[in-house]
Formats: C-alpha cells, structure tokens, sequence
C-alpha cells in the first residue's frame, strides 16, 4: 500500500509518501521545507508566520514529493493533527482533506509524537515488544512504554522545560541564533565537557521525570559572572559541558526505566535524536541491557515519512475526509 502524509505542525512543511510490503515500508519521497531563516530573526517561532509560510510552501512540496515518488496510486492519506501550534496544523490538515475530497481516498489522523515513535520502524520491522522509547524534541521529553502497536504508557516526563528547548535557549545566552541544537552540537565537539560543573537535575529522584530549566539557568548564571566578551573556547566549553549535562540525565533516566520494565527495545526519536553524541552514548549504555534503534539522522527532526509510518500501523482506522479519527491526544495504556 502507498501513503501519502502530511506534517505542517510547527515550521517544517513536510510531504513524504512510502509505500509497505509484507510490513515493512520505505521511503519514495520524503520533502522537506524549512522555516528557520523566517523565524531566525525572532529567536523562536512565530506561529502566525510559520502558517503563512506552510500555506505558501504546501503545494510546491505536493508537486516534488509527487515527481519524486514517480507518481504512484495513493491508498491513503495522513496527517498530523496535535498536538503543535494550531495554525500551523490547520494548514495540513485542511489540505489533507481537500486531498481526500478532491481524490476520494480515505485519510487518518496522527498524533505528532507517536510519528516520532514510529521513525523508528522506517525501513525496519524488527522492533520486539515491550519497548522502552526517549522522545526528546523541541516541545517534549518523555520516556513511552510500548506494549504493542498503539499501546503507550507515559512513565515519566519533563516538568518544565524540553530537550531541545533548553538547546534552544542556551544557544540563545550564548549568542548563537536559532534552532540551538544544531550549533551547540557543533561547537560542543571542540569544547571540553568538563570546564563547567554544571547540575545534572533529577538524575538521582528515584522516579523517570526531567527538569532542565535549572541546568539552563546555571549556564545563565554562569556567563552572568563571566565579565568579558564571550571567546570562542568559552562558547565551545561551554557548549560541550550543558550537552554532557543535559545526556547524563537523559542516559541515566533511560537506562534505569529499561531495567525496571525489562524492556526488549529502546528507541530513541525526535529533533534532539540528531545529537551525535546522544546517539553514541546512548547507544553504548543501552547495548549492554536490551536492543537499541534510532532513526536516520533525517528522520529525527519533522517529516512527513514519520506520520505516514504510524499511519501505517492506524490504517485500520482510515475514515472519509469529512471526518478526521479525533487522534489528538496519545491513547494512553494503564
Ligand atoms: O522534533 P523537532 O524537529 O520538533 C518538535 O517536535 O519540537 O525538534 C526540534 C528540536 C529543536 O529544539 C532543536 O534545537 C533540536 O530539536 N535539535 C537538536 C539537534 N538537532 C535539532 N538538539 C540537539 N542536537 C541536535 N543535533
Ligand atoms: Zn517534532
């Protein structure tokens, strides 16, 4: 079967089609259309500019993903529906319908972070349950346990901040722009980690929930008493001891979470799994207990792909354009 999907939740404009065999899927077409240069000048996004900017772009990533894919029959439609700045998603969502309407396919509707699960199994169907995933993004950071397709615990979460918001504004104090992750990634691989003895937050609390907002005010702090102009060691020691901060917590959490619910799977998603050196240490810590999957680099931050993968894993579910399935919210297991 062949899916086309929809992501337009926060400024990426994405239209991907794949196509599944016996179970397994694979990218035909995966378009992409950054928002980053628009809301740079902001310092964040700005949600009436980033829907300006989807129904600006939406067609043009139609027309590409289409072309790329060698125009194959569509059996289904996708769409992201929630949670994510609401004029953004009522930009793919209502184009997603008119798709249906215009073409009278059926169409289904998917919660963003189960697509960001779901990057997991693109190209890939060797996933053993239970499963333990690490959503680490720019809006959220939870630890999901999976019993099985669709079946989701949340066993703890951030009290404040996110991963990837906490890059994001301690790129910001260190003066360098927008989206945070990416650079303080870059500069982190010079800097050295320990030049700064920074608080790892929660990481002994007995329970699986996060907090970063007191490690990015450490690093406020920090730079506050710093009286000079910024050198580039600084930013880049800087850089390297907020990430090894920032990981320790996250490896941790994760690796005492698989122990506990005996895990045969740990996945790791979203935009903050780009992170090379998350990727590395976490790969190594879980390696000793149970299997560990990421997605590709290009499949971490949003895209279209994801959402067609955990439709994919709804299609039961697939409905006519006038009525999306209400999917909004995770349905989570006790
Ligand atoms: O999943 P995503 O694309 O959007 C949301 O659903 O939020 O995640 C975006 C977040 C941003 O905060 C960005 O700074 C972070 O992912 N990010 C990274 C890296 N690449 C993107 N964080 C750390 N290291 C990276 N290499
Ligand atoms: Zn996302």
């Amino acid at each position: 079967m062949t899916i086309l999907s929809i992501e337009t939740s926060c400024d990426d404009t994405s239209i991907a089609l794949i196509e599944c065999n016996q179970g397994v899927c694979h990218v035909l077409s995966n378009i992409v259309s950054s928002q980053v240069k628009i809301h740079a000048p902001y310092g964040g996004i700005v949600p009436n500019l980033a829907a300006r900017a989807h129904l600006k772009n939406i067609e043009p990533c139609l027309k590409q993903a289409l072309t790329e894919a060698k125009n194959p029959e569509i059996d289904l439609i996708a769409t992201t529906i929630g949670p994510g700045l609401i004029p953004s998603l009522l930009v793919g969502a209502n184009f997603a319908k008119a798709l249906a309407y215009r073409w009278q396919k059926p169409i289904v509707g998917i919660n963003h972070i189960e697509g960001h699960i779901y990057a997991n199994w693109i190209n890939n169907s060797e996933i053993d349950f239970p499963a333990l995933c690490l959503v680490v993004s720019g809006g959220h950071t939870q630890l999901i346990l999976m019993k099985g397709h669709g079946k989701y615990k949340l066993i703890g979460q951030t009290r404040d901040d996110a991963a990837g918001e906490a890059f994001d504004k301690v790129a910001k104090l260190l003066g360098l722009g927008y989206p945070g992750g990416p650079i303080i990634s870059q500069k982190a691989k010079s800097g050295n980690s320990k030049e700064f003895n920074l608080p790892r937050p929660m990481i002994n609390s007995g329970n699986f929930d996060f907090s970063f907002s007191g490690l990015k005010t450490a690093v406020l702090y920090q730079v506050k008493k710093h009286e000079e102009k910024l050198s580039d060691k600084y930013i880049k020691d800087m850089s390297a001891s907020f990430q090894q901060a920032a990981i320790d917590v996250l490896i941790s959490k994760t690796t005492k979470a698989a122990k506990e619910y005996d895990v045969k799977t740990v996945m790791l998603s979203g935009g903050v799994a780009a992170n090379l050196e998350l990727r590395k240490q976490l790969k190594e810590s879980i390696e000793k207990q149970a299997k560990f999957l990421m997605p590709e680099i290009g499949f971490c931050t949003d895209n279209g792909a994801m959402i067609a993968m955990a439709a994919f894993f709804r299609r039961s579910e697939k409905t006519n354009y006038s009525k999306i399935q209400a999917n909004a919210n995770l349905k989570l297991v006790a």
